[in-house]
Order: C-alpha cells, then structure tokens, then sequence
C-alpha cells in the first residue's frame, strides 16, 4: 500500500508511521507527506526520511473545493491509493472525502464520538470524565465522524493539565496509528453498515481495545 500522510504542525504521529514503515516487514510505504502549512516541523522529519514533500496555501486557492482537487491530484500523481490524516487540521470538502472514501483514515486524542472538533483536552477536561483516550477512524464528511476502526484508553488523572493529558494520549497515538495502518494494509479490515471488522482479530490483541500495547 502506498500511502500520503496529510499534516498541518509538528508531525509526531507522522513520525510514528515513519519508524513503522522503516521495518521492511512493514506492509505500507509513505510516498508522499503533504503540508498546508509551509513552516509544519513533520515536513522537516519527512526531509531526513527521505520522503517526497508537497506545500499547498490555501491562500493560492479559490476555495476549498479546488485546494483539495489539487490535494488529490499531487497525491495520486506521487502514486498514494491510502491517506493518513495526521494532525491535518483543515476541513476536508464532501468531494475530496467521497473520492477517497474507505481510503482515508484519522486520528483524534479522544474516544470518538466524544470530544470533536478543537480544545479536544480542554474539552475531555472540563467534562469530568475519567477516562479518555484516542481513536483511529475511517473519515466522512462530518468533521471527526466515520466508522471507528481502533482506539485506546487512557485514564484522566486528578492534577491532569491539557498539557500532561495530551502527553499521555499521543503516546498511545503513536502505538495505534502504525497498528491501524497495518492490519488495513494486510486487507484485514472491512466495513459493513458503517462498523468496522477486522479479520483474525484476537481478544488477546488487547491493544486495540485497552490500552494499546
Ligand atoms: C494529535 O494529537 C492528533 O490526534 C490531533 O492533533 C495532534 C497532532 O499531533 N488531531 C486532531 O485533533 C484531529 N481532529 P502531531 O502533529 O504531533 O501528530
């Protein structure tokens, strides 16, 4: 499977996919790393991979439709079939989902449907929940929807800031966005009515259900 990863900041889970797919057992291969952000730190950390790299400004665009036509034309033209979103924080137009549908997946640091959009700590925070977590999920065009394909508990602890949440969710990010992308590249994940199933899942794989590891 070859696959972009879309970016708009500091890239970390990026990095993950990238020391994943550095295992040349690894069933997926990122050729492409595209940025709306010409300043995004992941692009430097694709650089030293030795990956292609793409910019686009939405400013250079008339709108949102024709910015992600020309999205889909760099990624199909650096020979991507999958997209990773990965901290790519831009809407996506209806067009540009239906085109990649079953094909584009997303990672956001709560247990969706809970906590979407932006301030998603602030928001896990306020609401007095004690656990919280991070999900993997394949994208429909409403913002941080679609079947859910992997997440990852991690509790909320008394003296918890955005900040130490954050922390301690990405790194159950790290452990299951590579995990995801590889059972979908071993064509062991389907999607019937809107749920995911996974072939050959075990209960023993706990670290798809509780915390990833
Ligand atoms: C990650 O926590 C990711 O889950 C979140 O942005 C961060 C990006 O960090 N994504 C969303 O909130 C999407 N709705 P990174 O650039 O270091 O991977």
């Amino acid at each position: 499977m070859k696959v972009a990863v879309l970016i708009s900041g500091r890239g970390s889970n990026l990095q993950a996919l990238i020391d994943a797919c550095q295992d040349k057992a690894f069933p997926a291969e990122i050729v492409l790393v595209l940025s709306n952000k010409a300043d995004a730190q992941g692009l430097d950390r694709a650089v030293k991979a030795g990956i292609p790299t793409a910019t686009l400004n939405p400013k250079n665009f008339e709108n949102r439709a024709s910015f992600d036509a020309q999205m889909s034309k760099t990624i199909r033209e650096a020979g991507a079939n999958f997209i990773c979103l990965a901290g790519y924080m831009r809407l996506l137009s209806d067009d540009f989902v239906r085109t990649w549908r079953d094909k584009l997946i997303n990672i956001h640091p709560s247990l969706l449907p809970l906590f979407k959009g932006l301030h998603v700590h602030e928001q896990t925070l306020e609401s007095g929940v004690r656990f919280t977590g991070c999900t993997v999920h394949f994208v429909r065009p409403a913002m941080d929807e679609g079947p859910i394909l992997a997440q990852a508990v991690v509790p909320v602890l008394p003296n918890d800031t955005p900040d130490t949440l954050a922390e301690r969710i990405l790194e159950q990010e790290h452990r299951l966005y590579p995990l995801s992308l590889k059972i979908i590249a071993e064509e062991r994940v389907r999607i019937s009515s809107e749920r995911v199933i996974i072939d050959g899942y075990q209960p023993s794989q706990g670290s798809l259900i509780n915390p990833a590891g």
